[in-house]
């Protein structure tokens, strides 16, 4: 791990917010990730499962949380299974969690070797009533590849088909949308290290400069700060590039008049920070990219006034789209004639901004969350308004990421990292 060692209590804090949801006589797993294979004997670096991590803080492989507040054997309300280490693990691998120190990342005293796995398991099942197990709930989510996590189910459902199965993300989604203040800091230090690289970036971009040139700059200034790399594939698009809401291709020159979009941003410690800016190629907007860059940064200042407790995001992206249609009238974009014969499903405002202006952001960077409750204190979400004129070449979202607070306009983790045009050009030239 590059980053430095969290203190266990956040993890102690996690797992009292989670058990407090539990019903009665009940137990918790939660499996940790894989490490996916390429082919050959190749791999992808390890990622841990956000759920485990985030109740326990252990960011290993082949690991199992048990959560059983009921159980009448103390030592087994909070268990950990870790993969057995020894000297030989130590020489080819680096070390992993001995017990003691498994202890002192997550705060739980019991640490099982993972062979010890089926017949504790055994034991705790038999005491149980029900089982809470962890499926992926996320709105978005979409993959054809069996998670460990998923295996797990399988075979838990034909071994204890007698048992309740309750569903851990519900639990989970409203836990972790409400962040600890360590957790913000984790968070603030991630957007630390973005902001490191943009600045980084401003003497480096001019014409001729190639979209992967900027990503190795980005991805050098990043693990320089104790960062594993971007938080999620980088989007480094210029041109009309910007016009392409996931293009992660990044092999393009950037052209002298073109606008550069960059949708980059460091994790750190497994959190995620999630940044949009735009930057003139050769240092100055024209005319026509100023005023659609002022449009998107209008939009982006009015939304976040909106981010406050209470809340709910279904209205707040109904406003944001009001927001929008003015200034699209504004740059000419859309007339009245387009409003007016607008479908209510698809209103005309779209055409040039097509997604969602925010999202929930912490240990994934589209972070689980509450979408159909007011919000709260506490709460980290983008703010992320765009207009994408491919008939222009010309792409412009702005993005940062926001903690809403019990009062008044929401912190922005991002404040220092430069945004008006004005301020980006004269960084360009200094
Ligand atoms: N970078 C992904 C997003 O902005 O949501
Ligand atoms: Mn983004
Ligand atoms: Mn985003």
């Amino acid at each position: 791990m590059k980053y430095d060692r969290i203190d266990k209590q956040l993890y102690i804090q996690n797992r009292a917010k989670f058990v407090q949801h539990m019903e009665s006589n009940s137990l918790a797993v939660f499996n940790s990730n894989d490490i996916y294979p390429v082919s050959a004997d190749s791999t992808i670096p390890f990622q841990q499962h956000r759920d485990i991590l985030y109740l326990s803080g252990v960011d290993q492989e082949e690991s199992i949380l048990i959560l059983f507040p009921d159980s009448k054997n103390e030592a087994h309300r909070e268990v950990l299974f870790l993969k057995e280490t020894s000297e030989l693990i130590a020489v080819w691998e680096g070390e992993k969690l001995t017990k003691e120190n498994a202890f002192e990342v997550s705060g739980i005293k019991t640490v099982y070797w993972l062979n010890q796995f089926p017949v504790m398991f055994k034991q705790m099942m038999a005491e149980a009533a029900s089982v809470y197990i962890n499926t992926n709930e996320h709105l978005r989510a979409s993959t054809e590849v069996q998670t460990r996590e998923d295996r797990f189910i399988v075979k838990l459902k034909s071994d204890y088909p007698a048992h309740t199965m309750r569903k851990s993300a519900p639990i989970l989604h409203r836990i972790r949308s409400v962040k600890e203040s360590l957790e913000l800091e984790l968070m603030q230090k991630a957007c630390k290290i973005t902001e490191s690289g943009i600045r980084r970036l401003l003497s480096f971009i001019k014409p001729g400069v190639w979209e992967y040139e900027i990503e190795a700059e980005l991805a050098h200034e990043f693990l320089r700060n104790r960062s594993n790399g971007f938080a999620y594939t980088p989007i480094i698009a210029s041109g009309k590039n910007a016009c392409v809401l996931h293009y992660i291709e990044n092999n393009q020159m950037c052209l002298d008049g073109d606008v550069i979009l960059l949708d980059v941003g460091a994790e750190y410690a497994n959190y995620s920070s999630d940044l949009t800016r735009c930057i003139p190629v050769n240092g100055r907007f024209t005319e026509r990219q100023r005023n659609v860059y002022n449009a998107v940064l209008h939009v982006k200042k009015e939304a976040e006034k909106l981010l406050v407790p209470g809340t709910m995001m279904v209205e707040y992206h109904k406003e944001v789209g009001q927001i929008m249609e003015n200034q699209l009238l504004g740059l000419g974009l859309i007339d009245k004639t387009d409003i007016k014969n607008q479908k209510a499903d698809w209103p005309a405002y779209k055409k040039y901004f097509m997604h969602g202006t925010s999202h929930f952001i912490g240990l994934d960077t589209h972070d689980v969350g509450l979408w159909n409750e007011p919000i709260q204190a506490g709460m980290v979400f983008t703010c992320e308004p765009g207009i994408y004129i491919p008939e222009e070449g010309l792409g412009i979202r702005l993005e940062d990421d926001l903690v809403v607070q019990e009062t008044g306009k929401p912190f922005n983790l991002m404040k220092d990292i430069p945004l008006e045009a004005l301020e980006i050009e004269d960084l360009m030239h200094s």
